[in-house]
């Protein structure tokens, strides 16, 4: 039950003209206790009813004094500060986690309506660079988080699969390369062959010629070019998958920009035909000098089409294929013209809906002491992230817990996961200074110490089973919740409130690390609780209250990180 709804409800018949979800948003949580648990700030109310803010809050006090779930009502200048009855409350959130499990934070808002989200989205041939690492952690956390909160999601892998480069590759290939290694070497050795083209290319001009030719038989569906195109996708999704796999990630289309190949014509046609195209030295484009941007190019000189091109048609397909009510691409900030011209363009064809498209930029990463080698190519280098950290990680656990059972399977959880709540750890559009130390920490901030809390209440609870489970005794079915009114107790109750809102702000900002925080600081209360209140007592009523208490904390820590996309090993 979220409090602030509860609250908003009651009061909903003595405001009248306001929604419960208008009164719910201006509910507040005091900053410290000793101003309640919630607070209604009544100036915000005072030009709609015209009435002094004091004066409102007197009136609103005299009608919640009546609710047999509130302690005490005060009204302090001009705010009506509420009191939850502590136990009813703990014995209310305590049963909804203890009830909901799985579900605990979850709620229909979506009604099934469809989000589409455009992330990952790498380049063929191309290095998969930390870039890529933060939209597809991004946005699989988006997709968890509406998905969580009833909408239907679609997973769009926009792979960057067509253009020039393919034929310049070709070219390369043919001159320079050799099956085997490519085989061997993948991506990498598909990178080398694409520098060495354009070293080669300097001094060799004729070469841009025969890429060029190329191209334009990829694009005519010469059989060799396609074949040599498809096998390069191939190579480059199987290292691409290497990632995804580890990372706990899949989509349900791959549709890139080569799937729009056959769909853009009748799209620059709809352009022509709008009025919209105009010619400037033998390419056409889309003027937005009105809107203060530079013009978006729909087709070059050559006839050859581009990224807007591709963007606008894909755009036009996915509302007709899934209708959606928002499309959100996943892309670091750097495209943020990319997509306001691509926007633009869409809205003068007369489409209202693209109002639902939205850019979800993000900053960049740069790596403390870790060598970019761009020779052998970031692919690797990231790959080596994932393997380093699972590998730091299982040293650790060699120290700490060398009787450990599937330690690889537990340093591959808080490696990835270690990585993973790195990268949500601060505002996506924040660029962020990636240091081992920093994420691999078990103390700090971090995943590996979220996921500890996680383990540690598993183990609490294990042990009040000898060993046999992690559920409660019970099921939970009965505690007393007035044992649970010592401070830290509290605390941590209160904490485990918030997660329905707090799960809800993350989708409507569409920021995962607003659920990294509310981990880190549910962890923090967490410990705090269990330093200062032995759970295992003799008296098993306090037994009893305690371990639901800490059942609670599990479920919603287990919740939470699977929302970002971190699983939640048993034993660390
Ligand atoms: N392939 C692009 C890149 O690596 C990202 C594509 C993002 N999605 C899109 N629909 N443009 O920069």
């Amino acid at each position: 039950m979220q409090y602030k709804h509860k609250v908003a409800g009651y009061l909903v018949p003595s405001l009248e003209g306001m929604e419960e979800a208008a009164i719910a948003g201006m509910l507040e949580y005091p900053p410290n206790p000793d101003m309640g648990d919630l607070s209604l700030p009544c100036f915000k109310l005072s030009k709609v009813l015209r009435k002094a803010p004091q004066a409102i809050a007197e009136d609103l006090k005299a009608k919640l004094e009546q609710a047999d779930w509130l302690e005490k009502v005060e009204a302090v200048s001009g705010y009506c500060n509420l009191y939850l009855k502590k136990d009813s409350f703990v014995q209310d959130q305590l049963s909804s986690v203890l009830s909901m499990r799985q579900q605990f934070g979850s709620q229909n808002l979506g009604q099934g309506r469809t989000i589409v989200i455009d992330y990952s989205s790498p380049n063929i041939a191309k290095p998969f660079h930390v870039g890529h690492l933060r939209t597809t952690i991004i946005g699989n956390a988006l997709y968890k988080i509406f998905s969580f909160l009833g909408y239907n999601v679609v997973r769009v892998n926009h792979l960057g699969d067509w253009g020039t480069q393919f034929g310049k590759l070709i070219v390369a290939y043919k001159e320079w390369g050799q099956a085997e290694t490519i085989e061997q070497e993948g991506i990498s050795e598909l990178l080398r062959l694409y520098v060495k083209f354009h070293d080669e290319a300097e001094t060799h001009p004729e070469l841009e010629d025969r890429a060029r030719g190329w191209f334009v038989k990829l694009e005519q569906g010469d059989e060799e070019a396609t074949r040599l195109w498809k096998w390069f996708v191939e190579i480059s999704l199987n290292e691409f998958n290497k990632i995804y796999d580890l990372l706990g990630v899949s989509f349900d289309s791959y549709a890139g920009e080569s799937f729009y190949n056959d769909k853009m014509a009748a799209v620059v046609q709809e352009l022509k035909d709008k009025q919209l195209l105009e010619e400037d030295d033998g390419a056409m484009l889309v003027r937005l000098d009105d809107y203060n941007m530079p013009p978006a190019l729909i087709i070059k000189k050559d006839g050859g089409t581009l990224y807007h091109t591709r963007d606008i048609t894909a755009a036009l397909y996915r509302k007709n294929t899934y209708d959606f009510e928002k499309a959100i691409y996943v892309v670091d900030a750097g495209q943020s013209l990319h997509f306001k011209q691509t926007f633009k363009v869409i809205e003068l064809m007369g489409y209202d809906w693209a109002e639902d498209l939205v850019h979800v930029a993000f900053g960049k990463v740069s790596l403390e002491g870790a060598k970019l080698s761009t020779r052998k190519g970031n692919v690797v280098m990231l790959e080596d992230l994932l393997t380093q950290s699972i590998a730091k990680i299982r040293e650790i656990i060699e120290s700490k817990n060398p009787d450990m059972e599937n330690k690889d399977e537990v340093a591959r959880q808080v490696g990835v996961g270690a990585i993973i709540f790195n990268d949500l750890s601060t505002n996506r559009i924040k660029d962020i200074v990636f240091s081992w130390e920093e994420a691999l920490n078990f103390d700090g901030e971090t995943g590996p110490y979220v996921q500890y809390t996680q383990a540690r209440c598993c183990s609490v609870l294990r042990k009040a089973n000898d060993g046999q489970s992690t559920e409660l005794p019970d099921g939970g079915a009965s505690f007393d919740a007035s044992l649970l009114l010592n401070e830290e107790a509290y605390a941590a109750a209160k904490q485990i409130a918030l997660f329905t809102e707090t799960v809800e702000q993350a989708m409507v900002k569409m920021e995962p690390s607003i659920i990294s925080r509310y981990l880190v600081d549910l962890a923090q209360s967490f410990n705090r609780f269990y330093h200062n209140c032995p759970i295992l007592v003799d008296d098993e009523e306090q037994r009893k209250a305690r371990l639901a208490l800490v059942k609670s904390v599990q479920i919603t820590l287990q919740n939470g990180l699977a929302l970002i996309g971190l699983e939640s090993p048993e034993k660390i």
